[in-house]
């Protein structure tokens, strides 16, 4: 079995983290080098990937291969990284909602629908990124704290690159969730606790073990980095043009606020015009910490104790729910969250309108895009993108009660026409 050390050296030293030049302290702005560290030295705050772009062109990408490698100019990822076994996320189908727009009353409604995936959900494009990292700084173990559809993506990802994962994942998840994260072969710890509970043990763990990469905990700034991509494909396959309204699902508010990073690199690279955009979070009424610092107006956000059906975006404690406040209110959005029924009824609502069917996140973020409409806090008239981030095969108990065979009849035509079908 190969390890991640047997991946061929980079061109140059100066290529392995790409443009990539310092990690940057998100609170108080100081500098350090590209290494396996995820708090500032200065104020431990969160860090970030810092760049300096070389000049990008709309040919370079469009160039580049129909997975999320043709934005590798943007990433901390060595320059030759589509050629080195990963799990190619990315590049999913970006659909006009017609149907679902005249439902809600929009003018002009897309469904970025990233289900597409590898593993069903935005987050191989993450785990893509902080594999990519894992290896560059020497870690020998993929691992990662999950609600579901990461622990999917992480053990895929590892099993792709031939090397071993550590999930750690609340005891509760949904079956399928479980199911199709063992079926990669690597090790997978259930936690009697929730998800909370689990991402201090992984903390915990991560101290301790010197090889292992925890994906959103000790390579979060890589990891992260990976959600910039759904902003650049949108705006791609937009014909090079911005969204106005934006409508995005937040747990750890990671993927919300890189969006928001992604969408203004494109502005500041020359790539799109620099329009105004507005992004909008979504959160489930059961875990919802961050809408209600939104409508409360504070800046911190108080966690909560999840109990939603919604259990991908059950993070009680969010590692960036102040920068989501942030983003929201320099943009111009809200946060909003929705009720279990409302997700049930957001779920079936996309599927019956545009044929896409969502998991319980996806339930939230169409159901807050509805709710949003109907409050007036979203413009109808302004072009919006709403994001389907996972896969309804995951979650099928959320709709389990609520659809079934219209009817069951015996095989033969006089039972078929006594339905009155
Ligand atoms: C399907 C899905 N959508 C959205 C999210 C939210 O991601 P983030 O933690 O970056 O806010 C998650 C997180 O697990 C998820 O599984
Ligand atoms: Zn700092």
């Amino acid at each position: 079995m190969s390890t991640l050390l047997d991946t061929p050296p980079p061109r140059s030293a100066h290529d392995r983290f790409g443009n990539a030049r310092c990690l940057v302290c998100r609170a108080c702005g100081a500098e350090q080098e590209l290494g396996p560290c995820y708090a500032c030295m200065e104020c431990f705050g969160p860090l970030e990937v810092g760049y300096e772009f070389p000049r990008v062109t709309r040919a370079d990408i469009e160039g580049g291969p129909k997975n999320i490698w043709r934005y590798r100019d943007l990433l901390p990822v060595r320059s030759d990284i589509a050629t080195i076994p990963n799990t190619e996320p990315g590049y999913t189908r970006l659909i006009k909602a017609d149907n679902l727009a005249r439902e809600l009353g929009l003018q002009t409604l897309w469904v970025k629908d990233d289900s597409g995936n590898p593993t069903h959900s935005f987050k191989d494009r993450v785990v893509a990124v902080a594999l990519a990292a894992a290896r560059e700084l020497g870690f020998q173990v993929l691992a990662c704290p999950s609600t579901g559809n990461l622990a999917n993506a992480v053990a895929a990802a590892a099993a792709r690159a031939g090397i071993r994962s550590v999930v750690f994942i609340p005891h509760d998840l949904e079956r399928a969730k479980v199911l199709t994260t063992a079926v990669y072969g690597g090790t997978l710890i259930s936690v009697n606790g929730n998800y909370d509970d689990v991402n201090r043990l992984a903390s915990e763990i991560a101290g301790e073990e010197d090889d292992w990469a925890f994906v959103n905990v000790n390579v979060r700034p890589y990891y992260s980095e990976g959600s910039k991509t759904l902003g650049y494909e949108v705006a791609e396959q937009l014909g090079w043009r911005l969204p106005q309204q934006v409508v995005i699902p937040v747990a750890s508010g990671s993927q919300l606020t890189k969006v928001d990073k992604g969408l203004t690199e494109l502005g500041r690279l020359g790539l799109v015009d620099p329009l105004p955009y507005t992004i909008f979070g979504a959160q489930a009424d059961g875990c919802s910490p961050v809408a209600t610092a939104f409508r409360e107006g504070l800046d911190v956000v108080r966690p909560v104790r999840p109990d939603t059906i919604a259990k991908s975006l059950a993070i009680g404690n969010p590692a960036d729910g102040p920068h989501v406040l942030d983003v929201v209110r320099r943009t111009g959005g809200a946060v909003e969250s929705v009720t279990d029924d409302e997700i049930r009824a957001g779920i079936s609502l996309l599927a019956r309108t545009e044929g896409v069917f969502a998991e319980t996140a996806g339930g939230v973020t169409v159901a807050t895009l509805k709710k949003l409409v109907d409050t007036g806090q979203l413009d109808p008239d302004k072009e919006t993108v709403v994001f389907n981030t996972g896969d309804g095969l995951k979650t099928l108990d959320a709709i389990a009660d609520r659809v079934g065979p219209t009817a069951t009849i015996e095989p033969t035509y006089a039972a078929f026409r006594a339905t009155g079908l």
